[in-house]
């Protein structure tokens, strides 16, 4: 192993506000979903070279960087994208609601798929477009938790939307679609003149040695019924720095998009895309397999806690991202799981309601073991407790 990820910086930095100054200092930040390790060097190197150089002028996305991006997906994905097909985002939540705003009808929804990543939630609050749900369905195994497509409902729903916003991997159930289920859902919203927008942040924080198959990698067909966001900014662990790219192989929706992020003047900054062409350009592989397995060892560690020690709570095994989403609804709290933890272990988690199911939490494990160990040992102190 090349890489320490048991070592973390200290990131209470005076007069910073962030995921370890948000709350007090006795609290355990196991919320905002960025990591907890430092951005591989050859980013750090890059962004250095820039500082170094001193000007920090206006830039825009440079045919390197598109075909850095482009070569990227031919070669996870086998992908042939083209550079021109590239639209440069401030990130992927300005990257969906953007299309929400070129695409979106007041007459018809956007079809998402409840728990979701909150900002999915807002899309109608920012654009005025009624959201549609097709909640998965949950099983339990003992106290492990799966979530299913509901098919028949999922049918039902697109046919009152224009748009499926679909979160692949998906945040916070930790799942990887199959081609099969992919596939599907495509061939519903085909069917329904449905434009999908795939949010595809976590795409490369795999565990398990899982595949991810990108939505418009299937066909042409779907290809030219999508927008895709990508980004490396959950990957290689540099969210601050806001930049994501739409690819948008269909012309006509490309100059659409394009008019409305030249209206918002959404220009990525220009650290942005010096991080995106160092952290694309593979220099930075290694670095990700070893996060990857480092990842894959805390989530096992997790649902292993979780399962010896934590009786009656249900925990998914999360397939990517570094998120955890628990149920505590056989418990009685008698809070939510997110203010019980916060007053009673001071770990903070990300309240479940706000991706659409109270009386679950989302667990952020981007960090060293040890403060994973800190917090679950936190928490089943205030469980035994009660
Ligand atoms: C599914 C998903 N999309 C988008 C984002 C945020 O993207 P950005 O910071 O590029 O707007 C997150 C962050 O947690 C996420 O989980």
């Amino acid at each position: 192993m090349a890489y320490n990820f048991d070592r973390v910086p200290n990131r209470r930095i005076p007069g910073a506000l962030n995921k370890w100054t948000f709350y007090p200092k006795d609290v355990l930040p196991l919320w905002v979903a960025d990591m907890d390790f430092p951005a591989p060097k050859p980013i750090l190197d890059e962004l250095r070279k820039a500082v170094n150089q001193g000007v920090l002028g206006y830039e825009l996305a440079s045919t390197p960087l598109l075909e850095t991006v482009a070569t990227r997906m031919d070669r996870l994905y086998g992908w042939k994208v083209k550079p021109e097909w590239i639209v440069p985002v401030t990130g992927i939540v300005s990257g969906f609601n953007v299309a929400a705003r070129a695409f979106g009808s007041p007459k018809k929804g956007y079809l998402v798929q409840p728990p979701v990543y909150n900002e999915f939630h807002e899309v109608k609050n920012n654009v005025g477009i009624p959201q549609v749900d097709a909640p998965f369905v949950k099983q339990v195994k003992a106290n492990i938790l799966h979530y299913e497509i509901d098919w028949d409902l999922f049918k039902k729903q697109a046919k009152k939307v224009s748009m499926f916003l679909i979160c692949s991997p998906h945040n916070p159930l930790g799942i990887v679609f199959s081609r099969r289920d992919l596939s599907r859902m495509a061939e519903i919203c085909i069917e329904n003149n449905v434009l999908i927008v795939a949010d595809e942040i976590h795409s490369e924080l795999l565990l398990d040695e899982k595949k991810f198959t990108p939505m418009a990698k299937l066909s042409r067909e779907i290809a030219n019924n999508t927008i895709t966001l990508m980004a490396p900014s959950k990957t290689f662990n540099v969210p601050g720095l806001h930049c994501g790219f739409a690819i948008i192989p269909n012309k006509e929706l490309h100059d659409e998009y394009v008019k409305v992020v030249g209206h918002l003047r959404l220009h990525v900054a220009s650290l942005g895309l010096h991080a995106a062409q160092a952290a694309f350009s593979g220099q930075c592989d290694e670095w990700l397999k070893e996060l990857q397995y480092y990842l894959t060892g805390n989530r096992n560690f997790l649902v292993d806690y979780v399962t010896k020690n934590m009786p009656d709570v249900r925990i998914t095994i999360p397939q990517a991202t570094y998120l955890a989403w628990l149920d505590f609804t056989q418990l009685n709290l008698e809070k939510s799981p997110f203010e019980f933890f916060f007053e009673k272990a001071k770990v903070a988690l990300s309240d479940g309601a706000i991706f659409g199911e109270k009386g679950h939490v989302r667990l952020n494990f981007g960090t060293s073991r040890s403060i994973l160990k800190q917090a679950l040992d936190r928490m089943q102190k205030s469980l035994h407790s009660r």
